[in-house]
């Protein structure tokens, strides 16, 4: 069984998949750590991410840089951003996670095309979303637990950047899938938004079953 799960930054898509995960004893992979890689790679090479050579050049990256601490940061999430816009990146990237959704048992795949075109296919799909001020109260907060001195509208103003580039992109835009469930976790505890992930994949499995 494949669940895919789409949403923009900060929605709560990953926190959303890794209790998917644990609850229906799946393999989890955030797609976004391999654009993060890319990003990460074209700012050590000094290259530049919006150049499409350049960022195809950074897509060789070794399989132990997707744990580097360094890929979390909200710089390497916009570099990423910007890395994939280019349709050869993508290209690069989609047999890694192809092979990871096909793989026997099942698997859970969290980005932002993962129910359009990773796993169109996919048996249960979620839409995760939330409004801009939560999405960036959420990274404050994150911010500064971590020790960080976060400024509250440069993160506004970063999520609405990341939201413009990856909704209006020509290759893979941010959409909601066709048959996708919505979930919107700005009014909602991580337990509440958990349950109601499980509902709606439990809800589409069962239609998919009686056909
Ligand atoms: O964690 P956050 O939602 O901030 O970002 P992420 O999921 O790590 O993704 C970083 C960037 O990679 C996004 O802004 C997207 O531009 C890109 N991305 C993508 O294009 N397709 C995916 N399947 C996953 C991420």
């Amino acid at each position: 069984m494949i669940i895919a799960v789409d949403g923009p930054a900060a929605s709560g898509k990953g926190t959303i998949a890794k209790a998917l995960g644990r609850h229906y004893g799946l393999p989890v992979l955030d797609t976004g750590l391999l654009y993060r890689a890319v990003g990460l790679a074209v700012l050590k090479t000094g290259g530049d991410p919006d150049h499409e050579a350049d960022a195809l050049a950074a897509c060789t990256f070794k399989d132990a840089v997707l744990t580097e601490p360094a890929l979390r940061s909200e710089a390497v999430g916009s570099l990423a951003s910007r890395v994939s816009i280019h349709q050869s990146v993508r290209q690069a990237l989609i047999k890694r996670q192809r092979d990871f959704a096909t793989q026997p048992g099942g698997a859970i795949l969290d980005g932002r095309d993962i129910a359009t075109v990773i796993a169109p296919d996919a048996d249960a799909k979620i839409f995760v979303t939330a409004s801009v001020h939560v999405r960036a109260q959420r990274r404050y907060q994150d911010a500064l637990s971590h020790g960080g001195h976060p400024d509250m509208d440069s993160l506004i103003a970063d999520i609405q950047a990341r939201d413009t580039r990856d909704m209006s992109r020509d290759h893979a835009p941010l959409r909601v899938a066709d048959g996708a469930d919505l979930l919107d976790t700005s009014n909602l505890t991580i337990d509440a938004a958990v349950q109601q992930a499980i509902a709606m994949v439990d809800a589409q499995l069962e239609r998919r079953r009686k056909g």
